[in-house]
């Protein structure tokens, strides 16, 4: 008990310090800060400083496999011997003080615990997966939804999240692609950015403020395959113009920790990575902040064979840099033995357990340990009208309109029969998507009580077939239902009397994220042939997509008149779809990741390369860069998505200011020629057309979301310096070189609309 005192006493008389005076009040802060981890450190034995270093997943959920050591007793008694820095899963107000109430008053120093979760997309309140989110391309709105879900976590007790995932993946197999924000790093970055903001705010010792965490570094995304967890073996232009910039984005914006990868980069474990860790981001990058490993990776480095037993694993792991364990239960059972024996050095441990104190003094824990455990906060702002109103707004700018042809949408409001079909239609579980650990089961709005909302039409509903057979839930594997068809009759049925029929089709909110590969991205089970009877009596289709990948609807592309991309919207997901379908709201989203035609076209992505062969060279010569059975070209490329208007670009211009300022502006005229209100997601590309490694053919350098009222029109500006104009070379050296470049700009990757700039030697 002295000693506790003590440490309280230390931690805040060293907050006045006149020699400070000068300082910026952030600088001050900071270096505060660091006296107060100091002194805290300085009391601390060997074994409470890899205590810090330790975190245990809590007493009930799991989100990965756990090993026989991690029972709850052997939990509770480190708990208690102050062994534990952190620990994930605890949930709840409630939960959350009794284990912090251990750390805090049972333990020696009184240190208390950072409490870790994967609120990913929403806590409560569920926001669309973040693939979704990504498809709006609306920084603000996904700012505010990742701060929807820090309030609630922040409310709940927990102070920090494991997101934004900032992996870029170019395989829509992997099924954590519902995680991150699609296959480009420019978008990527940015939406990177607005999640942090929206989860950290201006001050992480708030109350309704989380700690984030930019994952997985580095690679995961890139899994041979498209198989979880599997190698990765990716170049340096590679690993520095796609896979790190979102990264570099990340620690820019002030993310508070990395979490590394299960995957072996190049060899190596990202785990037992120096590279990765201590060169690349506490090195070149300066990162402040701590590592935590990913679930039990510090572990997997022996199955990877990279270490032959746990020992020479957590040797490894910190030894590269990375600062927490995750579940793996070695650092706690050898770091201080390798310390003991010299192959350690105590300086790597300080290190380590300075930058884990130092969040816990930003979080404002020591100041008060139970700041993030008010119960009436938490009735009051989990599951508020406001957070709902929040992701309802973002879950309509997250869907994005793939095809109206004959303007068969929006639907009149009345005097029509609907037919609505699917079991994805009324089912309120599956919109909550993967990462809904804290929300109630069967908490969605469905799309069937969305359109109940208007009541103008006459609707009829019919399940037509599940998707899965039996229970479903986040840990285990789905069945799918590849046979039962008795109920296709009654959807042909009522299909047959109606005006328009919508189908809710596509994945249930389990078949993707972690551990959720698959080799076929066409509609599960039996929904391709239950669209395909549904088309033969009535062919006034609207098909409605719910899934967290891009998929295979080729059939559907070139038969159905109208196609919605609705992924897995959250908890407000039907009111957000029938809002949509009815014009109440026109849709402007565009899509983060192509949709390719075929599974074979994988890895597929706007920004490749162009081949030495990238033409046909005289009909039916077979010697280019092509497939034999299909096309080279997405079936809906990155960036696309239509609207209920039409826009119209002109007049695209370039002043030409490099010699002089350093800039060159590129401007573009905007009409919307149609006859609805609408907003237009403009997006600018850039080609480089010759230099020292190749450029891709095409390269996201700016966006900008503009709405226009029918009729009007407005000049969209972008300004490229050196910094969109540049790329890192093969030995991830920066490069903005001379030459000539096409500037393309439009509403999708595929646009023509292009003007030439030359950089001039300086
Ligand atoms: C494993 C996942 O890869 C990671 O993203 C997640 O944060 C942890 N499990 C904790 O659940």
């Amino acid at each position: 008990m002295k000693l506790k005192l003590f440490i309280l006493f230390i931690v805040l008389t060293s907050c006045n310090d006149s020699s400070t005076n000068t300082m910026s009040k952030k600088d001050q802060n900071s270096s505060q800060i660091d006296r107060r981890v100091d002194s805290v450190l300085s009391l601390m034995t060997l074994s409470e400083k890899i205590g810090q270093m330790n975190q245990y997943n809590g007493f009930w959920e799991v989100t990965g496999p756990v090993p026989a050591e991690g029972d709850a007793a052997k939990k509770y008694d480190h708990l208690k011997k102050g062994l534990v820095g952190s620990m994930l899963n605890i949930k709840g107000v409630e939960e959350v003080r009794r284990v912090q109430k251990i750390a805090v008053e049972e333990t020696r120093l009184g240190i208390p615990l950072i409490i870790g979760f994967d609120g990913i997309h929403g806590y409560k309140t569920i926001s669309p997966i973040p693939l979704a989110e990504a498809a709006s391309w609306d920084l603000e709105t996904i700012r505010k939804s990742a701060e929807v879900s820090a309030a609630e976590m922040a409310a709940s007790g927990i102070n920090w999240t494991f997101a934004p995932m900032v992996d870029i993946s170019r395989d829509a197999r992997w099924g954590r692609v519902m995680e991150g924000a699609g296959e480009d790093p420019f978008l990527g970055s940015l939406i990177g950015i607005a999640r942090i903001k929206g989860f950290q705010g201006d001050d992480l010792s708030a109350t309704n403020t989380v700690a984030a965490c930019a994952k997985h570094f580095a690679g995961y995304g890139f899994s041979e395959s498209g198989r979880d967890y599997n190698t990765v073996d990716v170049g340096t232009s590679t690993l520095f113009n796609t896979i790190f910039p979102p990264f570099v984005a990340a620690k820019e914006a002030g993310v508070a920790t990395f979490m590394n990868s299960f995957n072996e980069l190049n060899g190596i474990p990202a785990t037992g990575n120096a590279y990765l860790q201590r060169d690349i981001l506490k090195g070149d990058w300066d990162y402040k902040g701590f590592v935590v490993s990913d679930w039990g990776s510090i572990g997997e480095m022996i199955p990877h064979g990279y270490a032959e037993n746990g020992r020479e694993a957590a040797l490894k792991a910190i030894l590269a840099g990375s600062d927490m364990d995750m579940e793996s239960y070695l650092y706690i059972a050898e770091l201080e033995k390798l310390v003991e024996e010299n192959k350690v050095d105590i300086s790597l441990i300080d290190d380590a357990v300075r930058r884990i104190l130092k969040l816990k003094f930003e979080l404002g824990l020591f100041d008060d340990p139970y700041k993030y455990c008010d119960l009436e906060r938490e009735k009051a702002v989990v599951n508020s009208k406001e957070n709902h109103d929040v992701v309802l707004d973002m879950a309509k700018k997250s869907i994005v309109l793939l095809k109206n042809e004959g303007q068969l949408l929006p639907l009149k409001k009345e005097g029509q029969k609907i037919a609505l079909i699917g079991a994805l239609a009324s089912d309120k579980n599956s919109p909550l998507g993967s990462w809904r650990l804290a929300a109630a089961d069967n908490s969605a709005i469905s799309v069937l009580e969305g359109m109940q909302q208007y009541p103008g039409n006459e609707l009829k509903y019919a399940k037509g077939a599940d998707v899965t057979v039996g229970e479903t839930a986040f840990i285990s594997e789905v069945t799918i239902n590849t046979d039962d068809k008795s109920g296709f009759q009654e959807a042909v049925n009522i299909a047959k009397k109606a005006d328009k029929v919508v189908m809710v089709l596509g994945e249930i909110g389990f078949q993707t994220g972690e551990g959720r590969s698959v080799t076929s991205l066409d509609l599960p089970g039996v929904q391709q042939e239950l669209l395909e009877a549904v088309f033969k009596v009535n062919p006034n289709i609207i098909l409605v997509l719910n899934n967290g990948r891009p998929l295979t609807i080729n059939w559907a592309a070139e038969h159905i008149p109208a196609i919605v991309e609705a992924w897995h919207l959250g908890s407000e997901s039907g009111h957000a779809i029938a809002q949509v379908l009815y014009g109440d709201y026109n849709p402007s989203g565009k899509l983060p990741m192509s949709f390719p035609r075929s599974v074979g076209q994988i890895p597929l992505y706007y920004n490749h390369k162009n081949t030495g062969r990238p033409t046909i060279p005289a009909p039916n010569l077979v010697f280019w860069s092509h497939y034999g059975d299909e096309d080279n070209d997405p079936l809906y490329p990155f960036g696309y998505g239509l609207s209920y208007t039409q826009f119209e670009y002109s007049n695209l211009q370039i002043v030409d200011e490099f010699a002089e300022k350093g800039e060159i502006t590129v401007k573009v005229d905007l009409q919307n020629s149609g006859s609805y209100d609408g907003k237009e997601v403009v997006q600018l590309y850039l080609h480089d057309l010759i230099a020292t490694i190749t450029r891709p053919v095409k390269e996201l350098k700016g966006m900008e979301m503009v709405a226009l009222a029918k009729g009007e029109s407005k000049t969209v500006q972008f300004v490229l310096t050196e910094k969109e104009l540049g790329f890192y070379d093969n030995n991830g050296q920066w490069r903005t070189e001379a030459g000539k470049f096409e500037v393309f700009v439009g509403g999708s990757s595929q646009t023509k609309y292009k003007i030439e700039l030359e950089i001039k030697q300086q």
